[in-house]
């Protein structure tokens, strides 16, 4: 719609002269010729991440397009991203600063959207401490368990009644229930301001607003804002941060008046006793500023891809029986019998669950684009040059379909993984749902547990059908989503408790 509206009101002003530097003479990476002003706009569909791979495989795995009159450049082929993120990591290491993201990020206080520099790198050592060290991993394994717990009862009372389960429903409820305990320290099961059903709503909502771009920020000209303002992006933007932000602060003063002086159990907790702590001039100040812009990193990054890749998982496994047959076997073979509770230790004994992961994102990587980035000086890729601060996307949709990394790329065969050493944690850049380098996520390791744990629970106990009438070729598999990419149908199965 924006970009539509977009068209409308620059279309008479195309007629000006609008002349690109030739590509051809400064090397510049080969594209679809845009319209000027608009850029290449017209010719994005809904999925910027298939739209990118669908105009890839016409122009090649380097490609430049502009974004109104902000020149972008994707990147589509294992070896071109191993070239951005290995060879130029520390060069392209920059976030775009746009409109959105600077509002959710609390003028880029955060992580995920800071500008690569002082506040970033405090910031991820700081989180790094207080929620992802190992020692903390322990400390937050009774929380996992009690999820875990709370999931089996909801699943088990389904499997009494026989009634249909909205997995996506379920599976945010545990995702969200663990990382807002590590995080806020609020147990949003039982909590009295707000309750799950909008916590939901207010991730989606806000992934949504953050991840539609605005026009303003890729037309120089105040008809950008304008154009923002009529087709009400604007004010639907601030309307969402400013719930979110209502949000933070209720959990903020929660924690202000029940504070223990020493009580470091969470991330909230721990960030409020450092902002109340006197520094040495010159040394850096963390803000409130900081850790709201934190506490909106963990609301938008932290919860949705795992919530996604269990989906996905779950709906391969639904259209492929024979894997979920031999995964569920391997399973309750490696488990034993009778096992109360999936604990920690069993995530890490199941190696065909792994290969189940693996391919899931492979074919669904959550966030398909990664994150975008900003390069912060010239550069050559793949022999073109690009420009200091051009925004670049790497697109693992189009490089985890790639015939020349994968046979058969369009299927969903675990077993490719078998004799590989092919993992996803940044160093095979066939697989990256997780980006690679300095700006790859944090949260691998608590993310992939809290998979692993999950998916570990539906099917260890559980057996689960299409309902009635439903056979496999009707699932459907379209996507919906801006940042991250989810299954827009939401599936919904039966679990049968499963004896053994
Ligand atoms: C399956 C789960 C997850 C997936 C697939 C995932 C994926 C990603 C991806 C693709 C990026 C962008 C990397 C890039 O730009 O190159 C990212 C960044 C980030 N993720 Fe995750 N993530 C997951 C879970 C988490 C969790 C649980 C947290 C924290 C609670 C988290 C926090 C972050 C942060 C803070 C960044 C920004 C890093 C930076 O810009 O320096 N993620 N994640
Ligand atoms: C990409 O190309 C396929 C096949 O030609 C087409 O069906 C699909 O609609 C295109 N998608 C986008 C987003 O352009
Ligand atoms: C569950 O599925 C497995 C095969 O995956 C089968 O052997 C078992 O009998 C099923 N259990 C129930 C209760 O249907
Ligand atoms: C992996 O290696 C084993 C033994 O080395 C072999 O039996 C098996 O066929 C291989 N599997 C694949 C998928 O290549």
């Amino acid at each position: 719609m924006s970009f539509f509206l977009a068209f409308v009101f620059l279309f008479p002003l195309s007629l000006f002269i609008f002349k690109k530097l030739s590509p051809s003479k400064m090397n510049l990476p080969p594209g679809p010729t845009g319209l000027p002003i608009i850029g290449n706009f017209h010719q994005l569909e809904n999925f910027l991440h298939k739209s990118f791979h669908n105009l890839s495989l016409e122009h090649g795995p380097v490609m430049l397009l502009h974004f109104g009159v902000v020149p972008v450049v994707v990147f589509s082929s294992r070896e071109a991203a191993k070239e951005v993120l290995r060879t130029h990591d520390l060069e392209t290491c920059g976030r775009p600063k746009l409109v959105t993201t600077k509002l959710f990020s609390y003028n880029f206080k955060d992580i995920v959207f800071a500008q690569h520099g002082e506040d970033w790198r405090e910031m991820k050592k700081l989180v790094g401490l207080e929620l992802f060290s190992p020692k903390k991993q322990k400390v937050f394994k009774c929380i996992r368990e009690e999820e875990s717990d709370l999931l089996f009862k909801k699943l088990t009372k389904s499997a009494q009644t026989e009634t249909l389960v909205d997995l996506g429903k379920v599976l945010f409820s545990f995702t969200a229930g663990i990382i807002f305990r590590l995080a806020f320290g609020h147990n949003f099961h039982e909590c009295n301001f707000i309750d799950m059903e909008r916590v939901e709503e207010m991730v989606i909502e806000s992934e949504t607003n953050v991840g539609t771009l605005a026009i303003t920020d890729f037309f120089p000209t105040c008809l950008g804002w304008l154009i923002d303002r009529i087709s009400g992006q604007y004010s639907r933007m601030n309307k969402g941060f400013s719930k979110l932000n209502n949000l933070f602060q209720h959990v903020i003063d929660d924690h202000l008046k029940i504070a223990k002086p020493e009580d470091h159990s969470d991330l909230v907790s721990a960030m409020l006793i450092i902002i109340n702590k006197p520094t040495k001039s010159g040394s850096f100040k963390i803000t409130s500023d900081h850790l709201k812009g934190v506490m909106s990193d963990v609301f938008l990054a932290g919860v949705n891809a795992g919530v996604i890749t269990m989906i996905w998982t779950m709906t391969e496994l639904t259209r492929h029986p024979r894997v979920m047959k031999k995964l569920q076997e391997a399973i309750r073979e490696t488990l034993g019998s009778n096992k109360e509770r999936i604990t920690e230790e069993d995530v890490e004994k199941v190696e065909y669950l792994k290969l189940v992961i693996k391919e899931t994102f492979r074919l669904h990587p959550p966030a398909p684009l990664l994150l975008p980035r900003l390069t912060m000086a010239d550069i050559k890729i793949q022999g073109y040059n690009i420009p200091k601060n051009t925004m670049i996307q790497v697109n693992t949709y189009s490089i985890g379909r790639d015939p020349k990394c994968w046979t058969s790329p369009d299927e969903f065969i675990p077993e490719r993984f078998l004799n590989t050493s092919i993992n996803y944690k940044g160093q095979h850049f066939e697989l990256l749902p997780f980006g690679s380098g300095r700006r790859s996520c944090p949260g691998m390791a608590l993310g992939t547990t809290i998979v692993e744990l999950g998916l570990l629970n539906l099917l260890y106990y559980f057996n689960w059908s299409l309902p009635d009438g439903m056979a496999i070729a009707d699932i459907d598999m379209d996507e919906i989503g801006a940042l991250n990419i989810a299954k827009k149908v939401p599936l919904e199965l039966v679990p049968t408790r499963h004896h053994l």
